[in-house]
């Protein structure tokens, strides 16, 4: 049975075009997956705390020799872990806040990019990803364009910097979706299904694959 993980970052509800290509991957994905499971993490609504001293002096103590209360910290990051290990897909919806991931999501990346579990290092010093056998599909939302060859291009942190952490915990087969100029559809230039209609071929085969 296949297990998609389904990641909505954009805290803006029905008008969010992230979230409504994320609905759409879905219902796709579950046309090839009927007896498939999806598991939705919906990071908007999720309390994510920032990582403080108590939890990263937890998360480097050995588990054998953790107190309870370590353990409690630990838990709901074991649980967010669990949900990438269980699943053999990834779905990332998100916005671009200020060339960048939100706040939001890499609060979330600091709970589970975890040493021993999601990643290890080896006797050389190099790393290896450890959430392996796994593919991802990464939407995103902007309001610029950000087009490959573009000067603005450089701009762009936010690509590089998932594909590297994906990488890093394991994650190489990676596909981009970017929906830019979203700010047409704010305005009230263009709806929501003709915007999102040029990307409609690669998010069903994405959805597909
Ligand atoms: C705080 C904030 C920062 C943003 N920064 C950028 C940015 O750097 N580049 C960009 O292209 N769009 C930026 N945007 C626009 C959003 O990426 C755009 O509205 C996107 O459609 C939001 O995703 P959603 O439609 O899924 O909610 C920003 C929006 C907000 C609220």
């Amino acid at each position: 049975m296949s297990t998609l993980l389904k990641i909505d970052v954009s805290t803006r509800g029905s008008l969010s075009i992230s979230r409504q290509l994320s609905s759409r991957f879905v219902e796709q994905w579950k046309k090839g997956n009927s007896a498939g499971k999806v598991i939705e993490r919906d990071i908007a609504t999720t309390e994510l705390p920032f990582l403080e001293l108590p939890w990263i002096a937890a998360n480097f103590s050995k588990a054998s020799a953790r107190t309870d209360e370590q353990s409690v910290l630990l838990k709901f990051s074991d649980d967010l872990v669990a949900e990438l290990q269980q699943a053999d897909h990834y779905l990332i919806a998100t916005p671009m806040y200020n060339f960048g991931i939100p706040a939001k999501l890499k609060a979330y990346v600091d709970h589970v990019v975890r040493a021993g579990i999601t990643f290890r290092t080896n006797a050389d010093g190099s790393y290896t990803g450890l959430l392996t056998g796994k593919k991802a599909t990464v939407i995103i939302a902007s309001a610029g364009e950000y087009t490959p060859g573009e000067p603005a291009e450089g701009l762009d942190t936010l690509k590089p910097y998932l594909h590297e952490i994906l990488g890093f915990i394991g994650v190489i087969d990676v596909t981009f979706l970017q929906s830019g100029s979203t700010w047409k559809v704010d305005n009230g230039s263009e709806t929501a299904d003709a915007h999102i209609a040029p990307l409609n071929e690669q998010l069903m085969a994405a959805a597909s694959a």
